[in-house]
């Protein structure tokens, strides 16, 4: 189903957004109002992702609940940066950068505005970026961070997600993000792989972080390791306005922070990452394997970049995320990085790396500027 821009709303000009010398320019305060249309499913109470197992077939099993359809206008909230670099070709290339689970917008910058992240600019895609000439918009999904918070069980699912970034992608090609229409785009994330699936044309380029077709391993140990309780209890000041008990937060240090770093990463990061955390609603975890499906119509570029130790999408065994053990993504043609590829069986063109040291959060380990530099390396080899 098509989604439709209404209205755009708080596009302000550039030069009151922050700035940093010879970083981005950036508009922190993006909203636009996006109505949209899925076909989401009708998830028994009982069902958990926990009750799966690994042979089990999951798309059957999801595409075996009954379907309901959810209509809604929502604001998407986000950030425009411009970059410092004017390169004419990749200004009107704009990189759409959607974060992963219980994040916002700020994982892209080092968990603060660019420039002002943690470390200055070393956990830093925007500028990054920036420098080599991309605009980038960085936005807060659906039922996350600023943006909108509609029923957890109802609306906030993998297919309303991405017809929701349709809806995005749509507005930027329209002009309404940046003040011009862009031509091309590139972005990542397991909502791109299901907008992929509905639209293999919105998006010429994919670079997934922190993405494999085997989340279903470690996916439900995760969700046990980091003590996953309704948000408002777990932090009833910080979450003191979500009061949808399917909206879900972390309560475990060490388990939340050992699902998303491993290797060499900074404790202070972590930790910082683990204080900001944010939220992820009962059926948007559930709904994640339709996330993980082909999507034969797409026809463009893709990459795929894990940290090899992914505790997420490259456990070996259910139970690895309980008992502490970090993922293993393996090596070369067959590591579940690799296969990511079978996701992507029409793609002109498919790339993967493992990332030594480093876990889930690709952007916040001691390797992120060598990620950042491989994934502009490949879209320089892609031709922008
Ligand atoms: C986007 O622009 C195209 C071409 O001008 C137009 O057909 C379409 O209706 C626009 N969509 C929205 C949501 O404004
Ligand atoms: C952006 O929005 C936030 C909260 O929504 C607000 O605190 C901040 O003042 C806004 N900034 C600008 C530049 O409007
Ligand atoms: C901070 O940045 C410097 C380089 O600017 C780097 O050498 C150092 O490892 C970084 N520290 C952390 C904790 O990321
Ligand atoms: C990654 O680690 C392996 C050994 O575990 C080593 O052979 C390889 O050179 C390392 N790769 C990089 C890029 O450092």
């Amino acid at each position: 189903m098509r989604a439709k821009i209404l209205l755009h709303l708080g596009w302000l000009v550039l030069a009151h957004g922050s700035s940093n010398g010879n970083g981005p320019r950036c508009d922190e305060n993006v909203t636009l109002s996006i109505s949209a249309s899925a076909i989401n499913l009708d998830i028994p109470s009982t069902f958990s992702l926990s009750t799966l197992n690994v042979e089990d077939n999951i798309e059957g099993l999801l595409k075996s609940f009954p379907t309901t359809t959810v209509t809604g206008t929502y604001t998407i909230a986000g950030r425009y940066c411009e970059p410092a670099n004017s390169i004419a070709s990749r200004s009107i290339t704009l990189q759409v950068l959607v974060h992963g689970i219980t994040f916002d917008r700020n994982y892209w910058s080092g968990e603060g505005a660019p420039g002002q992240g943690l470390n200055g600019t070393s956990y830093s895609w925007i500028d990054y970026a920036s420098e080599q000439g991309y605009p980038t918009l960085s936005v807060d999904r659906i039922c996350n961070g600023q943006s909108s918070k509609p029923n957890g069980l109802l609306v906030c699912q993998v297919p309303f997600n991405a017809e929701v970034l349709h809806g995005v992608v749509e507005a930027a090609r329209n002009g309404s993000v940046g003040g011009r229409p862009f031509e091309k785009h590139s972005e990542g994330s397991l909502i791109g792989n299901s907008l992929s699936q509905q639209y293999p044309d919105d998006v010429d380029t994919y670079i997934q972080t922190g993405y494999t077709p085997f989340l279903i391993l470690g996916g439900p140990g995760l969700v046990v390791a980091g003590g996953y309780i309704p948000a408002l209890l777990a932090d009833p000041v910080k979450f003191a306005d979500v009061t949808d008990i399917t909206y879900l937060a972390g309560t475990s240090v060490s388990g939340v922070e050992a699902n998303f770093f491993a290797g060499q990463y900074s404790r202070q990061v972590a930790d910082f990452a683990y204080d900001h955390r944010g939220t992820a609603t009962t059926r948007e975890i559930a709904s994640i394997p339709l996330g993980e499906l082909p999507a034969p119509g797409f026809k463009g570029a893709a990459l795929a970049m894990n940290g090899e130790r992914d505790q997420a999408f490259c456990a070996r065994l259910p139970t690895d995320p309980l008992i502490g053990y970090r993922g293993d993504c393996g090596e070369g043609d067959l590591s579940y990085t690799a296969l990511a590829k079978t996701l992507f069986p029409n793609a002109a063109h498919f790339e993967y790396v493992n990332l030594n040291d480093t876990c889930h959060n690709v952007g916040l380990h001691y390797t992120a500027q060598k990620s950042f530099k491989i994934a502009h390396e490949f879209l320089a080899a892609q031709g922008y």
